[in-house]
């Protein structure tokens, strides 16, 4: 996936799609992680996230693995002076930065991935976290029930049809995020929905007792 040529106009393309929806869910629950001090995105995108989440954490440290030399460009840009930030031009899959980090977030990331990619991401992660780690997540779902259920379906054909063409995004399904959290160990904490839904924000924990891997 190859998110340059989008990069300049995500911010827009998303505004015109789904109004400021998305932007709710990424902040919805910015005020439960005010304590994280380092904090791991991945696919960040163009940083109103980031920019977001160091003007709230002003001494926050954050590392961003981002494969977008464009939306790397953006996320900069967005940033005030002196904000602690690293950003890493690579793929998110391979090798994470050393941690111990006590917030992960993937923000409309891990619909980029396959199933098997989520849970080895996940687990990669995992070993560079500290002991009750936060993992901050918003995302589409295919909703279960009539007639969300078209709705969901028929939003998510558009956007797997769009980040294909745009992109050239190989996956044309959503993993089963939640099952891949659940399964490395990680309690739902909260979650809110909207739009029927078809968007979903989560805050998870980690409980290292409980964990599977
Ligand atoms: C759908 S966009 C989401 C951007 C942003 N987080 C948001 O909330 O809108 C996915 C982002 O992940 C990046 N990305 C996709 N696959 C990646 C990978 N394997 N490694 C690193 N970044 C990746 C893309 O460049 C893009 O910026």
């Amino acid at each position: 996936m190859n998110t340059d040529r989008i990069a300049a106009l995500y911010r827009w393309i998303e505004y015109a799609a789904f109004g400021r929806a998305l932007e709710r869910r990424r902040f919805a629950f910015l005020p439960l992680v005010k304590g994280a001090q380092r904090v791991l995105i991945a696919g960040e995108g163009d940083g109103r996230f980031l920019a977001r989440l160091v003007r709230q954490n002003p001494d926050v440290r954050v590392d961003v693995l981002e494969s977008s030399v464009e939306m790397i460009r953006l996320a900069r840009s967005r940033l005030p002076p002196g904000a602690n930030v690293t950003f890493h031009r690579e793929d998110a899959l391979e090798t994470p930065p050393e941690g111990p980090f006590d917030l992960v977030v993937t923000h409309f990331f891990l619909d980029c991935l396959s199933d098997e990619e989520t849970v080895r991401f996940i687990e990669g992660i995992k070993q560079q976290l500290s002991f009750s780690a936060f993992w901050l997540v918003s995302d589409f779902q295919q909703v279960s029930f009539w007639p969300a259920n078209w709705h969901s379906w028929l939003w998510l054909r558009v956007m797997y049809a769009f980040f294909r063409l745009s992109t050239g995004l190989r996956t044309a399904k959503l993993p089963q995020i939640d099952r891949a959290l659940h399964g490395a160990g990680f309690e739902l904490v909260t979650k809110e929905e909207a739009r029927l839904g078809l968007i979903v924000s989560q805050l998870w924990r980690l409980d290292q007792k409980g964990s599977q891997l």
